[in-house]
């Protein structure tokens, strides 16, 4: 198994090409069910997780191919791929392939719009949190579909086509927005999502939705109204910046201290969280090419953060801020609101000399920690890059283990910190 081993202390400088979002690739490549035609995505990032969907979605009977290297294409610009759902051959999504990615699980809705039926495995518990369907299944519900579970498997069925509803979300949710979107997209009728969740993955999805004939308005909002159509065509589309990668490699940026340009960066994605690092005494610039962060000299100064569903911090991000934290120049409190468990890198922050005191969904941390370099593993993605940043600031040398957790996620991580002088490696084999 693959390692990373990180020796810190040097300040970060240069530019970092910022990748496609891993979280609006895999609901976009899921989409291609909804289509007989061919959904080709551009700006696709280099991710374990997209190989494996494409793998699940061929399944299923999807043809997923990836283009080869175009003339001026540079190492770094993300890979195109066609994805074409001609003959859907399969309606079931088996244990072990939904098991291995959550997302996956989403297939249940552009199967069972097209196809009149999907069976798909319930994905179950994960690393961050119990992490229920239950608010999906109603939305499903909410569009005429008959839903049973049986054997670990929820069985959907709308043999006469879903029909438009009413679908109003409780709590907000990512994954139900999606679901809800793909669905209604080809119901018979109008359908309105009520407290949609507004992150920039589900507009991105609602374009890309657009593009291929559907009707949708006010993705972005609290409110979507899809009319549905008889069927969906092919399309191209762009997959946009991440922003979890792009507010990551900020927030190394104000730990180690420097001056980096996030290339192809968009501000308005992650506002919130560049407020939080302005606060926190970091420099941000918006320039033609990205977004600029800088630290040069000066304390890492405290902020309290609460996460929030979009526009509000992400707690995609929370993790890595809480690495920053351990090194602010005194004490903050960071509330996790959306996940009841996503605390599993506080242990490993620890290791390294962090002082964290968890008290429920609110953590505690006492700041200008002393960190030194340890080995060390996290439980999940953005759990396993907080271990890289704090490694960043770190004396000595850190060991991050269990590095597929990385390659799910964050596409040349290695690479794209090396390229800025941070002193990184991967270590191949045993672990
Ligand atoms: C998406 O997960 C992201 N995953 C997550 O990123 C992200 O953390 C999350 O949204 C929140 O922003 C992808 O896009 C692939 P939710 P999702 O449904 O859609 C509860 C990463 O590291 N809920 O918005 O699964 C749920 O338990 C990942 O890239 C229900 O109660 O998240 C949570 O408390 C991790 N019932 C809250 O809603 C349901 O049926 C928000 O979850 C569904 C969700």
């Amino acid at each position: 198994m693959d390692r990373i081993r990180i020796i810190g202390g040097q300040p970060l400088e240069g530019s970092i090409p910022i990748s496609g979002a891993k979280n609006a690739a895999l609901p976009l490549m899921i989409a291609s069910i909804l289509t007989r035609e061919t959904l080709t995505l551009h700006n696709v990032p280099r991710l374990s997780d997209v190989r494996l969907l494409m793998r699940i979605l061929g399944n299923h009977g999807v043809d997923a191919a990836i283009s080869g290297k175009r003339l001026g294409q540079s190492e770094e610009s993300g890979e195109t791929i066609t994805l074409s759902a001609r003959d859907i051959v399969d309606t079931t999504a088996p244990y072990e392939l939904v098991s291995r990615m959550r997302a996956s699980f989403w297939v249940i809705a552009p199967m069972l719009a097209r196809m009149g039926e999907a069976r798909v495995s319930l994905p179950g518990g994960c690393a961050i949190g119990t992490r229920p369907v239950d608010l999906l299944l109603m939305a499903l519900e909410k569009l005429g579909a008959e839903i049973e579970i049986d054997a670990g498997y929820v069985v959907a069925k709308a043999p006469k086509g879903l029909k438009g509803g009413h679908i109003v979300f409780p709590k907000v949710t990512v994954g139900g927005t999606h679901i809800a979107l793909m669905a209604a997209s080809l119901a018979d009728g109008t359908t309105i999502i009520d407290n949609a969740a507004q992150e920039p993955e589900v507009t991105d999805l609602a374009e890309c939705l657009i593009k291929m004939g559907a009707r949708i308005e006010g993705a972005g909002t609290a409110q979507i109204v899809i009319e549905g159509v008889a069927r969906l065509d092919g399309a191209h589309h762009t997959v946009l910046p991440d922003r979890i990668e792009t507010g990551t490699y900020a927030m190394a940026v104000a730990m180690t201290g420097g001056n980096v340009l996030l290339e192809n960066a968009r501000p308005d994605l992650l506002q919130a969280a560049l407020d939080v690092l302005v606060q926190s005494g970091t420099t941000i610039t918006s320039e033609a090419g990205g977004i600029r962060v800088m630290r040069t000299g000066g304390d890492i100064l405290p902020v309290d953060v609460a996460t929030a569903p979009f526009p509000g911090f992400p707690t995609d991000l929370q993790a890595q801020f809480m690495a920053l934290m351990t090194r602010a120049h005194g004490p903050s409190k960071i509330h996790e609101t959306i996940f009841e468990n996503r605390f599993m890198h506080v242990q490993e922050l620890a290791r390294l000399g962090a002082q964290i005191r968890l008290d429920g969904d609110i953590a505690y941390v006492q700041g200008k920690s002393r960190l030194k370099g340890a080995p060390v593993m996290a439980t999940d993605l953005r759990a396993s890059v907080s271990l890289v940043i704090a490694a960043l600031a770190a004396e000595g040398t850190t060991l991050v283990n269990r590095v597929y957790h990385l390659d799910r996620g964050f596409e040349a991580l290695e690479k794209k910190l090396g390229r800025c002088g941070a002193s990184i490696e991967r270590l191949s084999g045993e672990g």
